[in-house]
């Protein structure tokens, strides 16, 4: 069985509270839940599948802790890993940016020899633009915790039953 971590970034607890529920819908345990904050990028090499979060600060700008953890990620051997992404943003203020710095850690990791999961369909978001659409899709769980709460039991949903189909 493919063993799972959780690796985020939080500046207010949004995306936190996320991780918790992420972790919930994978059966993940506590101790695999990692704040990049404190974490180390070479415990990415514990795990078969990295299910990476952050919100996005700034005009579409990575979440702080993820400005030092991830050139350490980048530099770390992921071949055969899966990795997929939830993020944290605001749809209706941030419509320009929206979820943007998933997207850079995607761009960042692009050559670490990992492979990228969890796409879901564009439809039913409400923004302008973002970095993460790929054609009609998302390359993960875009999530508005400040206008559409009420949405995303159903967006992740979507999105982990995409990881787990690619598992
Ligand atoms: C100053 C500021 C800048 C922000 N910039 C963006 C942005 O560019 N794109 C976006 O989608 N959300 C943006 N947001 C919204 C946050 O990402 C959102 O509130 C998120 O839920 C915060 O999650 P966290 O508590 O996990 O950091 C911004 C919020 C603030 C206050």
């Amino acid at each position: 069985m493919s063993k799972i971590g959780i690796f985020f970034g939080s500046s207010s607890g949004t995306t936190e509270d996320i991780a918790g529920r992420v972790a919930g819908l994978f059966g993940v345990s506590s101790s695999d839940v990692h704040n990049v904050a404190d974490a180390n990028a070479a415990d990415m090499a514990n795990y078969d599948v990295l299910l990476l979060g952050s919100s996005t600060w700034g005009m579409g700008d990575l979440q702080d802790d993820w400005v030092d953890f991830l050139p350490e990620a980048a530099k770390q051997d992921l071949n055969g890993k899966k990795v997929a992404f939830f993020g944290c943003g605001d749809s209706s203020s941030y419509s320009d940016t929206y979820c943007d710095s998933l997207a850079t850690i995607k761009e960042e990791l692009a050559g670490t020899g990992c492979t990228f999961i969890g796409k879901v369909p564009a439809e039913g978001h409400n923004f302008d633009e973002t970095r993460c659409q790929e054609g009609d899709e998302l390359i993960g769980a875009l999530l508005d915790e400040v206008n559409e709460s009420g949405e995303t039991d159903e967006r992740l949903e979507i999105w982990a039953d995409a990881v787990k189909k690619a598992l």
